[in-house]
Formats: C-alpha cells, sequence, structure tokens
C-alpha cells in the first residue's frame, strides 16, 4: 500500500502543478512592461522576473511561459499568491490536572502570503474551558460602618468553597483592604487619633492605611478566612476612600500577590463609599504620578511610600484592568450604587456593577453574577501594524450569519463560537515579514501570525553577482542598470530620447490618446504606468478590482482616454 499511496500523491501534484502553470499561461501581457523586479512581482502573482544577468529581453514574465526556459532557472525571482496555512492546530481542551493545559482558541499559529491590496479570512474558533482557573482577589473596604460586612465575611466559609467550587476546581482567592492615606485631609492626624482613628468616636479599631494586602493567592480557603477574622475596620475623614490606589497596586504588583499567569483574573470591591480620583492628592499636596507602575506592597502586605503618589485617574485603571486582562466586580452598598454605574461608562467591559445588601449577605450571589457576566464576554482583539487592515467578523449565534463585530455576549464553557479575521495590506512595508497577534481580551493564550508581505522587495537585490556589470548612469537591480532619466542602455551609457508620442496611442481614425492614457509617466518612450490596475503598452487596460476573481485582468475591458 505504501508505495502506491506515494505515487497517487505525486500525480495530484503534478496535476496540481499543471493547473497552476495554465492559470498563469497567457497573463504575460500582465508582467511584460514591468521595469524593475518589484514592479513584477507586484503586478500579478503570476510574474516573475529574471534576474540572470546573461539573459536578454524582458525580464517579468508569466510562470510556465517559453521565455523562462531561457532564463537560468535559479536565476528567478520567484512570485506567490495570497495564501494561509494552518501551521499549529491543537484541539480544545479543558482543564484537567494541569491547570495550563486548556486550549481555548485555535488554530494556534498561522503563515501567511499576504498580495497588496488582496484581503483573505482567517477561520478561528473560541470555546472556553471548563475548569479554567480563576484568581479572585477580594477587596475590601475596612473603613468603620463596614463592620457588620466584614463579620459576615468571617462566618461564609464553608459557603464560599462551594460557591467557588460551582465555577471552577481551580480556584485561588487572594484578600485585601482598603482606608485612605493616612493624612490630613483624608485623616485625623493629632497622636490620640493616629494610632486608633476611632478614638473621635469612642471606639478603638486598626490604625490609618491606605492599603493592606493580607494573605497572597491560595485554594485554602480556611487560611483565608482565618485572616480576615484577624482583621478590623479603621475609620477615615473625608466621604470618599483610596480604593483606586489599592486597585492598582493589585494590579501592579502581580506575581507577589500569587497571581497565576494562566488564569481569569477576577478584583471583587465590596465597598460603601467613593473613590478620590487622580487630582484629590493634591489637598494632601500628592502630585507625583505612579507613572512606571511601581509594586509598593513589601513583604508583610503593608503599602510602603503610601503618601507618596497622587491617585489614580480612570483612565489610567481602565489601561492597567486591559492590561493585565483583569475584571472588575463591585459590590456596592445600594447608595453608592449609581455612582459605580456611572464609572462603568469608563471601564465599560472591564466592570461588572452590583447592588450589596445590608451586611453584604448576597455577596457570593455578585461574583457569580459577575464571573458569569465576564465568562459570557469574547471579545477579540490586535496589536496594530501600519498598513495592514484589519477587520473582525463573528458569527455568534453558530447559524451562518457573520456580523462585523468582534465580540460576543453569549459564550459558555465547552461551546464553540467562530469568528473571521480579514487581513488586508492597504501599503506596502519596508520590511518583508511581520507577526500579529490575535487576542481575546480575558484569557492570556494568543493565535500567532506569521505574515509575510509579497512585494515588499525582491531578495535578488540583495545578491552579489560574478561578473557583476557596471552601470554608467543608474544602479544595478536584479539583472539589469536600472536607468537615471534620460538615460538607456545595458550599462546606462546612452542618452536616450523621451519621445511622448511614442507613449500614446494613435487609433484609426488618427485620434491620439493621453500619454499613457493619462495613466503613467513616459520614460524613454515607454510607459510606466501607474498603478498595478493599469496595464499594457500605452497602459490601456484597465483591469477590474476584484479580488474574488483570482484572474486580475482576464476580463479587462480596453478603455481609451481620447483626446477630441
Ligand atoms: C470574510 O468574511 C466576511 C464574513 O463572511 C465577508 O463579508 C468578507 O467578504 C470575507 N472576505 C473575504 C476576503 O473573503
Ligand atoms: C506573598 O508572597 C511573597 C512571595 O511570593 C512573599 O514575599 C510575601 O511575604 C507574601 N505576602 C504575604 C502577605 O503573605
Ligand atoms: C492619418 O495620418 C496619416 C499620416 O499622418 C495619413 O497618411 C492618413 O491618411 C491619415 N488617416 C486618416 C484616416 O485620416
Amino acid at each position: 500500500m505504501y508505495p502506491l499511496s506515494i505515487i497517487i500523491l505525486l500525480i495530484i501534484d503534478n496535476k496540481f502543478i499543471v493547473a497552476f502553470n495554465n492559470e498563469c499561461d497567457n497573463l504575460n501581457h500582465l508582467c511584460s512592461d514591468s521595469m524593475t523586479c518589484r514592479d513584477c512581482i507586484r503586478k500579478n502573482h503570476c510574474c516573475v522576473w529574471c534576474y540572470d544577468q546573461d539573459f536578454v529581453g524582458k525580464r517579468c514574465f508569466a510562470k510556465g511561459t517559453l521565455q523562462d526556459q531561457k532564463c537560468n532557472s535559479n536565476g528567478t525571482e520567484n512570485n506567490v499568491a495570497t495564501s494561509v496555512t494552518i501551521t499549529k492546530q491543537n484541539s480544545f481542551a479543558d482543564v484537567k490536572e494541569d491547570v495550563n493545559g486548556a486550549v481555548q482558541l485555535s488554530p494556534q499559529e498561522f503563515n501567511i502570503f499576504l498580495r497588496h491590496e488582496e484581503p483573505i479570512n482567517l477561520t478561528i474558533t473560541y470555546r472556553p474551558a471548563k475548569n479554567f482557573p480563576l484568581d479572585l482577589y477580594y477587596l475590601m473596604d475596612l473603613t468603620w460602618s463596614m463592620k457588620p460586612d466584614l463579620e459576615t465575611l468571617k462566618t461564609l466559609g464553608s459557603s464560599l468553597t462551594t460557591h467557588l467550587e460551582k465555577l471552577t476546581k481551580n480556584y485561588h482567592i487572594a484578600f485585601g483592604s482598603y482606608i485612605d492615606k493616612p493624612e490630613v485631609p483624608y485623616y485625623l492626624t493629632d497622636p490620640t487619633n493616629r494610632d486608633n482613628p476611632c478614638n473621635i468616636d469612642g471606639g478603638t479599631c486598626e490604625k490609618g492605611y491606605v492599603f493592606k494586602h493580607r494573605i497572597n493567592f491560595t485554594n485554602y480557603v480556611k487560611m483565608f478566612i482565618e485572616k480576615v477574622t484577624k482583621s478590623d475596620v479603621s475609620a477615615n475623614l473625608d466621604d470618599l476612600e483610596g480604593g483606586l490606589d489599592a486597585l492598582m497596586q493589585i494590579l501592579f504588583c502581580g506575581k507577589k500577590l500569587g497571581w497565576r499567569t494562566n488564569s481569569r483574573k477576577l478584583v471583587l470591591v465590596a465597598t460603601e463609599a467613593g473613590m478620590h480620583l487622580a487630582g484629590d492628592g493634591i489637598l494632601g499636596g500628592y502630585t507625583k504620578r505612579n507613572e512606571k507602575g511601581k509594586c509598593l506592597v513589601d513583604n508583610d502586605g503593608n503599602y510602603v511610600l503610601s503618601q507618596y503618589y497622587d491617585y489614580p485617574s480612570l483612565e489610567e485603571v481602565d489601561k492597567q484592568l486591559k492590561d493585565k486582562k483583569t475584571n472588575l466586580i463591585v459590590a456596592a452598598k445600594s447608595h453608592m450604587y449609581y455612582y459605580y454605574k456611572r464609572m462603568a461608562d469608563v471601564l465599560k467591559e472591564a466592570i461588572y456593577v452590583g447592588e450589596l445588601q445590608i451586611n453584604s449577605t448576597n455577596v457570593l450571589n455578585l461574583v457569580d453574577e459577575g464571573y458569569y457576566s465576564f465568562i459570557r464576554k469574547v471579545n477579540l482583539f490586535t496589536t496594530e501594524i501600519d498598513g495592514l487592515e484589519v477587520d473582525f467578523f463573528a458569527d455568534c449565534d453558530g447559524n451562518g450569519i457573520w456580523k462585523k463585530k468582534q465580540t460576543c455576549t453569549n459564550a459558555e464553557e465547552g461551546k464553540e463560537i467562530n469568528f473571521k479575521v480579514q487581513l488586508m495590506l492597504t501599503k506596502y512595508q519596508n520590511k518583508e515579514s511581520d507577526v500579529l497577534y490575535i487576542e481575546e481580551s480575558n484569557i492570556q493564550e494568543k493565535i500567532k501570525i506569521n505574515l509575510n508581505y509579497v512585494g515588499s522587495t525582491c531578495t535578488c537585490l540583495y545578491l552579489e553577482q560574478k561578473g557583476q556589470k557596471t552601470c554608467d548612469h543608474g544602479e544595478f537591480n536584479c539583472g539589469d542598470c536600472l536607468c537615471e532619466e534620460g538615460w538607456t542602455g545595458d550599462t546606462c551609457s546612452e542618452q536616450c530620447i523621451n519621445n511622448q508620442n511614442m507613449c500614446r496611442y494613435v487609433d484609426n481614425n488618427n485620434i491620439t490618446s493621453l500619454t499613457c492614457s493619462g495613466r503613467g509617466n513616459c520614460i524613454c518612450s515607454k510607459c510606466n504606468c501607474q498603478s498595478k490596475r493599469y496595464q499594457g503598452e500605452f497602459c490601456e487596460w484597465e483591469c477590474p478590482y476584484d479580488k474574488s476573481t483570482q484572474q486580475v485582468c482576464a476580463v479587462a475591458k480596453n478603455v481609451h482616454v481620447i483626446i477630441l
């Protein structure tokens, strides 16, 4: 069986080559007026360039024509059509023992040859894995009036475990709390109140701080509850608090707090007050910004230098959430619900706002609601490359109807959703290749796209040829001397006459067309057409720009521009 199958393959392969050559037969007219390798390659994927310097004649011709027999076969600059190859496609996988084993985007890698203005579609599929790791940071406002809420959290214990297990078997949780910068005007700072800010109300509580990270990510719920139990409330002076400072630290400190690389990341903020924003720091004299994203949490979980920076702006928070692929669930007391809803106008996709009942009794329900609202959302995006147009299409409902969008809001664990990504090169690049990544907003997996720009350059430009001829008034360019204007000949040593009449078509009635039909320049009495859309000796062919048929110029109309 084995040898037979090889023969069959070869025959198929041969047929393929014949078919391929046929496609390019009779397309010499598309190629023949190209003067340089680059123009030749850019004209059409059927055009090849002979850079063998001993070759005589027009150097650009269609693949498979007789001419290329005369060109030394290892002296041709090859050319390729736009094509897509999948180079890595592991099947989807849920999470079992190995938390890094999930596969949620497929295929994982493409290799693409992309020609100018020839759009192509890649089809990719997203399927959220079951038991995908979840990292949940519980960030609590521990100002005085949150005391009953803290008591509730202390009693959650086993219900917290069962709740999280319903979401995924691979959860980690962490805990931290915030108050505000312990300085005037946010706090009372006289000696009696500095150590016990609740003194003024006749109570006792923890010394002021802006953020305390209390326990690193762990799957040990008992230890989590232990840390919660050891926490106490504190008190500040003004109505707004330092929650965004705390949030930014949670995002900046990454691995130090135990965030896993491959996980769905949530920060739950439970609060009953608003938050200080950029600019509010001025009241305390803090104007510097933590632009570099420094982690200021020490090994004991204390925020050092807390008095040093201004509060972050919502734009900065938004950027960090996106960069760190982290979502925010705000569980706000009812009187603050609309305050945080307004914050959602800026943070949009990254935030879920829920109403926290008295004493936080429904906090776990809000975790569920937030978790599912994020898991239902799938949003694809790419890095930007100048001159490359990327459009997304989605078939969210799986009924074959494609809409131009990059987000679906009905994803479910185990269900596949298809997307198409259309790529089009609108501008030639100064490089031959690029790597583009397609990403999803909340998971770390990326699809790698190796882009090869066909026609960006010719490799023969960089080849030294043996006994290479010297060009007097021009440059050696892939086998030929490319002459400066007004010069011609094999080595650009003859001055040429630029006879514009030679670039005009005269029809039977002695009617003369514009120079190069108005679509090109007359150089040494020959037309150099301005784009590949216009071809022929006088640029008189107009090739319809229809990329659905690869036969770009097969139905070209002979359009003359006539001077009457
Ligand atoms: C890519 O797919 C979309 C959606 O089906 C379609 O509208 C578009 O024309 C396709 N593009 C190409 C180059 O086929
Ligand atoms: C968190 O883990 C880091 C090491 O990864 C450790 O240095 C730090 O002390 C831990 N923090 C707390 C609050 O346990
Ligand atoms: C076109 O011009 C040529 C010479 O300029 C002349 O011989 C010929 O008769 C003309 N033809 C017509 C149709 O006018």
